[in-house]
């Protein structure tokens, strides 16, 4: 090779590896630079430090290119470019072009978003204060584009809400993708807020049956404009005005289209670095359309939230997935007429789809007039007018949106699709209550493929090394990758340490505070816990994850995910460390150990009140795991060693959220159960691999009890001492089954066969019999064989809380 040509090579070199060798120092990105997918200190920051730009992590190995808040606990996007088509983890980069173009690259290939602008002068992306993301000229400020245009679901104080620049909400808190909930400008000039699903498209604000002149609109002003300022005033060109609780110039400030489709206002409260609600468009959330789906009703107290059921005569279509509603149990054909009884439903409320009104009718017409409809006809409105002092009738071809409304007027009368007696079943609760905020968490099918560039870049360093200048080539090289190694880990740990939620501790600083790991206080399927005193005096119980082969990012991701779970009933994760191999999680102390050891102790005896708020405790702990919005959860090992006691014997949840941890497989693939689980607590369909999620851990909650009432462990069950024989599943709870079973043969009127199986150490303090049956009741539903008939942790909250 001649010197020429060697040279062009080397140029060829510094050109590739540059933007590895230098770390970026400047807040901008100027013509022919890129920021890369997998420097996580490749990020644009404002000069205020509030927003940040860059590519964020929205699933496994998925990123988008976000603008995000720095200053909130966990960061929060306020503006997506692609959130439709997240890319690959690997090689993606968003690139500033000569030509004055930017564009957002998968893998180095196909282009996913572009700004589509262009120019021949020189021009810089740059994030500005109020979290604006604009390509401009350098010297004369003339804007190309800018992300305030393309608004994702979230309006910050500055910018314009208009008629092509509306918000579409995300899919759910942790699916980043366009939902089905849209605020925007109608063609009559009204803001408004609709749900548009691939099968149904309804608005829901302001109140569609009433006129934008009674709900202070107006329709006249053609310029569709609304934004919000920094003082929390929100102004709208058709007339729509409000101003956050905290009306004043200071706390950061976002409007937000929820994914549960309400639009809220938020404010940063700074000392906590959390969002507080300073305003909501809708009070009551089963106004809101599209939650429940078909056939169902909405339903919503302040402690369990929003929660969905199916009507009499109706099953859940996809426990997974709320919106898909509810089908017939038996499809029944129409000539059947005589086998219907209409049941009539007072004060609810199912929106839209009158198929046909009869004015002036009675009842017994109207029941006529929906059988002769067939199919058409789900059910009717029967309404006095007193318009026309007369009764009307309204019949629904669908049954959609359904809610309770003391102030609806008229009754609703179903056509159940099954004969009434057959419904009426045991247990009295008719309507099976949907899973219905929760979620799965669908991993995105991405495997990164290696692009071509990079062959050739090795075959040019082969070639490089081979042919002359070697010392030359290797020394360069080496020094760049030294430099490089020795940043990039800090570098990154900067990136990182403000996407998690709770504190990031080094491995010396856990290594000393637990003395060199000396203090083993448990053993869990994730690894060993040990006790430890943190250097601001707080004692911790650090667990050491045994799986380190791990990435450093998505353990982050779970961790940070960990980290927001926060519950009473819960165990409190303070901070973790990632370092090198070394996994370690920081959780608060629990003084009183596990329920485990309180029970086989009998110094330590637990009375019957602190065991039932005990069995309380933990049922909330697993509800918030199962049913909060956040996302889905389940613990899959529920057991007494999981169960930990605080100083006045709370309950609280450990171990939830390691099963994403240690095994990042699909939750419906039964296989990494062998892992998580523990022999005893299984549900019987683990066994037999039908695998439902939460119903899981339904079956072990109710073992625990069991024993908790029995003080009879798995231990003394399964062995020989009770019928002889090996009982492999159901030891406790076939014995108690058994017990009560006998009791109700022989016509027992009193509770004595309480007396015969609670724990004997629970008898020397008072008890109360009704209650005690009524949790030895419920513990035996949840290890009912049929998951079906289970039920769900927050109605064993309900049971246990009415009592
Ligand atoms: C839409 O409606 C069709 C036919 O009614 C149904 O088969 C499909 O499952 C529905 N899709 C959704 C997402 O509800
Ligand atoms: C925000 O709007 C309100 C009402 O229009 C006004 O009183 C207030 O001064 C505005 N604040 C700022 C910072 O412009
Ligand atoms: C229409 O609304 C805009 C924005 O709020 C306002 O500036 C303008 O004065 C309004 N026009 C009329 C005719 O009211
Ligand atoms: C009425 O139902 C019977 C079965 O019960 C069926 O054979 C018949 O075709 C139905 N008639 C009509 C008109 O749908
Ligand atoms: C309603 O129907 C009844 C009986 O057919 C009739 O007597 C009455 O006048 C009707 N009322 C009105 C308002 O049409
Ligand atoms: C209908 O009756 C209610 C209560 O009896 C009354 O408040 C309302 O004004 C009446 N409406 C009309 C249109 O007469
Ligand atoms: C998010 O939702 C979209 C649309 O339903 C789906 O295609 C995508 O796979 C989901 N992504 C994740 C990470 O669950
Ligand atoms: C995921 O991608 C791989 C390779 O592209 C493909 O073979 C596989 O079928 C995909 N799986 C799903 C669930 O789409
Ligand atoms: C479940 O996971 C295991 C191991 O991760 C894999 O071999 C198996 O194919 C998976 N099964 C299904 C049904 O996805």
């Amino acid at each position: 090779m001649d010197t020429p040509s060697f040279f062009l090579l080397l140029i060829f070199l510094l050109q590739v590896l540059c933007p590895y060798c230098s770390s970026r120092t400047s807040d901008y990105l100027i013509k022919g630079s890129f920021l890369s997918v997998e420097k996580p200190s490749d990020v644009l920051v404002s000069a205020n430090d509030d927003f940040s730009a860059g590519f964020f992590c929205v699933g496994e190995n998925a990123f988008v290119f976000a603008v995000w808040f720095t200053k909130s606990s966990s960061p929060t996007t306020v503006w997506m470019a692609n959130r439709d088509q997240p890319v690959n983890g690997k090689a993606s980069r968003l690139s500033l072009l000569e030509s004055g173009n930017l564009v957002l690259s998968d893998a180095g290939r196909a282009t996913v978003w572009t700004s589509a602008t262009a120019t021949p002068s020189s021009v810089q992306l740059e994030l500005l204060d109020t979290g604006n993301l604009v390509l401009r000229t350098s010297n004369i400020a003339v804007c190309l584009w800018q992300s305030f245009d393309s608004p994702t679901d979230t309006l910050l104080p500055q910018q314009f809400l208009t008629e092509n620049a509306g918000l579409i909400s995300s899919k759910s808190r942790s699916n980043h993708s366009s939902g089905y909930y849209k605020l925007y400008f109608d063609n009559d000039n009204i803001l408004r807020l609709l749900y548009k699903s691939p099968n149904l498209s309804s608005v829901y604000w302001p109140e569609p049956w009433l006129l934008p002149w009674d709900v202070g609109r107006t329709s006249y002003n053609i310029s569709k404009m609304a934004v919000l300022n920094s003082t929390g005033h929100f102004k709208s060109s058709d007339n729509l005005r409000f101003q956050a609780a905290d009306c004043e110039e200071g706390p950061k400030r976002r409007l937000t289209l929820d994914p549960d489709g309400n639009i809220r206002l938020y404010s940063l409260e700074e000392s906590e670095k959390t969002w507080v609600v300073t305003w909501q468009a809708i009070s009551d959330p089963c106004r809101i359309h599209g939650i429940c789906g078909a056939n169902s009703l909405c339903n919503y107290d302040h402690i369990l939230g929003r929660t969905c059921s199916c009507l009499q005569g109706y099953k859940i279509k996809n426990p997974n997935d709320w919106s898909g509603g509810c089908e017939p149990e038996v499809k029944i054909s129409c000539n059947s007429s005589g086998q219907f009884h209409f049941s009539k439903l007072a004060n609810v409320e199912f929106f839209g789809y009158d198929k046909k009104y009869f004015g002036n009718s009675t009842l017994q017409d109207c029941e006529e007039q929906c059988l002769k409809m067939c199919d058409n006809c789900k059910g009717f409105r029967f309404k006095f007018s007193n318009k026309t002092s007369a009764y009307a009738c309204y019949c629904k071809s669908f049954l959609l949106n359904g809610h309770h409304k003391p102030s609806f007027d008229g009754d609703m009368y179903l056509k159940p699709p099954k004969p009434y007696s057959f419904t009426n079943k045991k247990s009295g609760r008719e309507s099976l209550i949907l899973d219905c905020r929760g979620e799965l968490h669908v991993a995105l099918n991405r495997t990164y493929q290696k692009p071509h560039e990079k062959k050739s870049l090795k075959f040019f360093l082969w070639l490089a090394i081979a042919v002359g200048g070697v010392e030359l080539t290797c020394g360069f090289l080496s020094w760049c990758f030294l430099f490089w190694a020795r940043k990039d880990p800090d570098i990154a740990a900067q990136g990182y340490s403000t996407y998690a939620g709770s504190r990031k501790f080094t491995y010396a600083e856990l290594n000393k505070a637990t003395r060199g790991f000396r203090e083993e206080i448990g053993k869990g399927a994730g690894g060993v816990v040990y006790k430890g005193i943190l250097s601001d005096h707080r004692v911790a119980a650090i667990k050491r994850l045994n799986k380190a082969g791990q990435g450093e990012a998505e353990f982050l991701v779970e961790v940070s995910f960990i980290g927001r779970l926060n519950h009473m009933n819960l165990i409190e994760m303070w901070g973790y460390c990632a370092e090198g191999r070394h996994r370690l999680l920081v959780y608060e102390y629990m003084e009183r150990g596990s329920l485990a050891d309180n029970l086989c102790s009998a110094a330590a005896a637990l009375n019957w009140e602190k065991r039932f708020e005990i069995a309380l405790g933990t049922a909330k702990g697993l509800a918030y795991l199962h049913e909060e919005c956040l996302e889905w959860i389940m613990h899959c090992d529920i057991k007494p060693q999981n169960i930990l006691l605080d100083s006045n014997y709370r309950a609280k949840v450990a171990d939830f959220g390691l099963s994403k941890l240690l095994s990042r497989g699909n939750l419906n693939n039964i296989t990494f159960s062998r892992i998580r689980g523990t022999r005893g607590y299984m549900a019987p369909e683990w066994v037999h691999k039908l695998g439902i999620p939460s119903k899981v851990d339904v079956y072990s909650y109710g073992i625990v009890v069991l024993e908790m009432v029995t003080g009879r462990g798995q231990t003394n069950i399964l062995g020989a001492n009770i019928n002889g024989g090996m009982i492999e599943y159901e030891g406790v709870a076939a014995w108690v089954r058994d017990k009560v079973s006998k009791a109700s043969l022989e016509r027992k009127s009193d509770n004595s066969w309480i007396e015969e199986i609670v724990d004997p150490m629970m008898m020397a303090g008072k008890y109360d019999l009704a209650r005690i049956e009524v949790l030895v009741r419920v513990a035996l539903q949840c290890v009912e064989e049929d998951k079906e008939e289970r039920p769900t942790m927050s109605q064993v909250v309900e049971i246990l809380c009415a009592v």
